[in-house]
């Protein structure tokens, strides 16, 4: 069982762990949690004054450089960032390679209630298309290619720690082209051409041009939905105590502005958001896939596929996939019966360290209700109502304190927005970037650095001998 110490006697003792419950393996001096007071420090500051008084790229310096930037190192990173954010031509065109099945038409309107005119239409089949996870994950590790001067089995192991510029040319460029090949993912997605970054936008507001660039039309986001968004963009950093905020800030104040607008009302969009969260998944794939001293392309693109999984950052998008399957509310309690006989999980439920109500859902669970008032009640969320309490009422989950995590409500807000669902990790991922490269770049400066190589348990057959082929039965 998990934590028993298996006596080896040839080989010295093991700890049978699975899934690193209780290793730790790295010692870490970017992200503190502790999930049952609800703290979340960034190189020690709190998350909350992060979130109030910072940007995104000032958050992503202080994780990948351990402080928290001076005017001048400022001006100079982000200047580096944004002269980055252009994806070579020929990424771009790999990246709109990737299957695209013509349909009868479809309404963009219904896929996208920020458009004005729901006239728009396009065709193609939204089920069919590649899922914009793929297409970033491609583009992210395409990069590889274009750089030969970060790969290390070309320059020596040694190329990061020797040649600082280097290792900053890499992050600069991750950091400035992760939103640009989002953007382009998206664009594909919905069937229009990409857009490329424009000069003079600050980091945010170039992701949102590209996602959806003003001067093909007036674009008017509802701003109450932008700040859901915004909302939805923090609470991924593991934000905690955002609730006041909310109520005090934003109130229900529903309007129409510009979108450019958004990112000055909302310094914070894609800002400090989903940043860090230590040695999840993802992160911890990073490290991994890192300590073989691979380029940082394959392994930002490694990190990303792990984010990607249902049982990760793929979980607000595998939540709506459930509640489409469960269909009506009357469907819960036989679809909770397959979960406790272990036929399915219910997504959006537990989490390795919260183990109680995760307060970032409660806060979502609220935004989830003003964006419903917003662009409709949307059906689902009767749904989601029902098994949340059924759940909750179940000694089945209470026992095992399985408790709402932020992904539960946060799909339905991305739907309600306009977002196609598999468009959903890809938001989660790109200020998860440079939690990435956190990681990565302390990896590199480890004194004792090792290969992540864990052991095993071996308990297959014993020695045997072959036997022929011709003498098999
Ligand atoms: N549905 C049904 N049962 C569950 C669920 C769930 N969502 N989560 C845990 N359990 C059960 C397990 O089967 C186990 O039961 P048992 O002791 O009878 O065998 C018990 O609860 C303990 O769960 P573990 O699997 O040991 O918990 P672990 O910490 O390994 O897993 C995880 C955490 C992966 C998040 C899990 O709760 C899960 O799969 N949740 C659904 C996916 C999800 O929402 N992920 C998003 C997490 S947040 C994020 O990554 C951004």
């Amino acid at each position: 069982s998990a934590g028993r110490v298996e006596d080896e006697t040839e080989n010295g003792l093991r700890v049978y762990d699975p899934g690193f419950q209780n290793t730790a393996v790295a010692r870490s001096s970017i992200t503190y949690i502790n999930g049952d007071e609800g703290i979340l420090h960034y190189r020690g500051y709190p998350i909350e004054e992060l979130a109030e008084n910072s940007s995104y790229l000032e958050v992503a310096y202080l994780l990948i450089y351990g402080e928290l930037p001076t005017p001048t190192q400022f001006a100079h990173f982000e200047h580096e960032v944004m002269h980055h954010t252009f994806a070579h031509t020929k990424l771009t065109e790999l990246m709109q390679t990737f299957n695209y099945d013509a349909h009868p038409m479809v309404s963009l309107h219904h896929l996208h209630p920020f458009l004005p005119n729901p006239s728009v239409t396009i065709s193609a089949d939204f089920t069919r298309l590649l899922p914009p996870q793929g297409c970033f994950i491609t583009g992210i590790a395409a990069m590889s290619t274009f750089h030969p001067e970060a790969n290390p089995a070309l320059q020596g192991a040694d190329v990061f720690t020797n040649n600082p510029q280097i290792l900053n040319k890499q992050i600069f460029r991750l950091l400035g082209k992760s939103p640009t090949l989002a953007a382009h993912a998206y664009r594909h997605r919905i069937g229009r051409p990409a857009n490329s970054p424009q000069n003079g936008l600050s980091y945010t507001e170039n992701f949102l041009y590209m996602l959806d660039r003003l001067s093909e039309r007036e674009y008017k986001p509802n701003k109450q939905l932008a700040r859901a968004l915004d909302i939805l963009f923090i609470l991924h950093a593991g934000e905690l105590r955002l609730g006041g905020r909310w109520e005090e800030n934003w109130g229900s104040e529903v309007g129409v502005f510009q979108m450019t607008d958004f990112a000055s009302c909302s310094p914070n969009v894609c800002s400090v958001t989903n940043v860090d969260h230590e040695l999840n998944c993802s992160t911890a794939a990073m490290r991994h896939i890192g300590s073989s001293r691979v380029d940082p392309y394959s392994a930002v693109a490694g990190a990303s596929a792990a984010l990607y999984g249902p049982l990760h950052g793929g979980a607000n998008e595998a939540v709506l996939r459930m509640l489409e399957r469960i269909g009506s509310a009357e469907n819960v309690g036989s679809f909770l019966g397959e979960v406790k006989a272990r036929r399915t999980k219910l997504f959006g439920f537990g989490h390795r360290i919260y183990k109680n109500y995760d307060p970032r859902a409660r806060i979502v669970r609220k935004v989830a209700y003003d964006v419903f008032d917003i662009v409709g009640r949307e059906p689902l969320i009767e749904v989601a109502i029902e098994l949340e309490r059924a759940a909750l009422a179940d000694e089945y989950f209470v026992s095992r304190k399985l408790y709402p995590n932020v992904d539960y409500w946060s799909g339905l807000i991305y739907k309600a927005m306009g977002f196609p669902t598999d468009m959903f990790p890809v938001l989660f991922a790109i200020p998860r970037v440079s939690g990435w490269l956190a990681h990565w770049k302390e990896s590199l400066e480890e004194k004792d650095a090792k290969i992540w190589r864990p052991r095993q348990i071996y308990v297959g057959p014993p020695r045997r001998s072959f036997v022929p082929l011709s003498h098999r039965e």
